[in-house]
């Protein structure tokens, strides 16, 4: 069995289908990409790996065992782990307090504030510990969703679009950090927009679209599939 397996899961919500029997797995130090237009239902398929949406039908599992039904905080002490599209945070704490309360899922306090302080550093956020994080550019905000992972010892990374809105040469630091994280053996399965930037981390792709996984291949393969360029690519090959 691979080290995640998404197995035919389908989930509707009333009457729309935002995902239809989606399966595919991914091999532990894999890099995966998963494409599709927006409301394609990749959040949502992300929602139902990291414990936050129940799936009608299908099951998921992580690392040997089905983990349908088990919460997101317990599937972060397995090391599975997901950013979130959207950056929340409280307007009274700081970068560090966000991060530290991320590592507090896997530390003693003592512990969970120096290992928040180093996740800082690792992804280039030193010197930025007592920033409240709504001040900070949209690329620092990226970098702490990144901490925030990190803070969590994960083997597995749900990122999604965490390149969003970031100009070609702000990609370059979160690009870093999530190389050198697969490269300590971290797995990554991550929803981008951004082609070039998808296109050289990802070694296999999963297309996604009205809730259907429309191709499954590597990179290059993607690139030359009718669907996918009439589904998705009419619009984002020069993004
Ligand atoms: N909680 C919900 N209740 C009802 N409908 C939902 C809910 N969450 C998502 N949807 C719908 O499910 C579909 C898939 O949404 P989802 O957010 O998963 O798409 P996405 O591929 O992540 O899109 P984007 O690229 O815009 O982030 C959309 O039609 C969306 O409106
Ligand atoms: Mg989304």
């Amino acid at each position: 069995m691979a080290f995640l397996e998404v197995a035919d899961v389908t989930k509707r919500f009333g009457g729309l289908v935002a995902l239809n029997a989606i399966s595919f797995s991914v091999g532990q130090g894999e890099i995966v990409g998963i494409i599709g237009p927006n409301g394609a239902g990749k959040t949502t398929l992300f929602g139902v790996i990291s414990g936050f949406i129940a799936p009608s039908q299908g099951d998921v599992s992580y690392d040997g065992e089905s983990i349908i039904g088990i919460s997101p905080d317990r599937l972060v002490r397995r090391g599975l782990m997901r950013s979130f599209q959207i950056v929340q945070s409280f307007a009274d704490m700081t970068a560090l307090d966000v991060v530290t309360t991320a590592a507090l899922t896997r530390r003693p306090m003592r512990e969970a504030i120096d290992y928040a302080a180093q996740a800082l550093i690792r992804v280039g956020l030193g010197g930025k510990e007592l920033k409240v994080p709504l001040t900070l550019s949209l690329q620092d905000k990226k970098l702490l969703e990144l901490a925030k992972c990190i803070a969590t010892d994960p083997r597995c990374i749900l990122l999604d679009e965490v390149m969003a809105g970031l100009t070609m040469s702000e990609t370059a630091a979160p690009i870093a950090v999530i190389q050198e994280l697969n490269r300590q053996g971290v797995t990554i399965v991550m929803v981008e927009h951004v082609m070039p930037v998808i296109m050289r981390l990802a070694t296999r792709m999963v297309v996604i679209n009205f809730g259907e996984k429309i191709a499954e291949a590597t990179p290059e393969e993607i690139l030359k599939d009718q669907r996918v360029i009439d589904a998705y690519f009419g619009d984002h090959l020069d993004a």
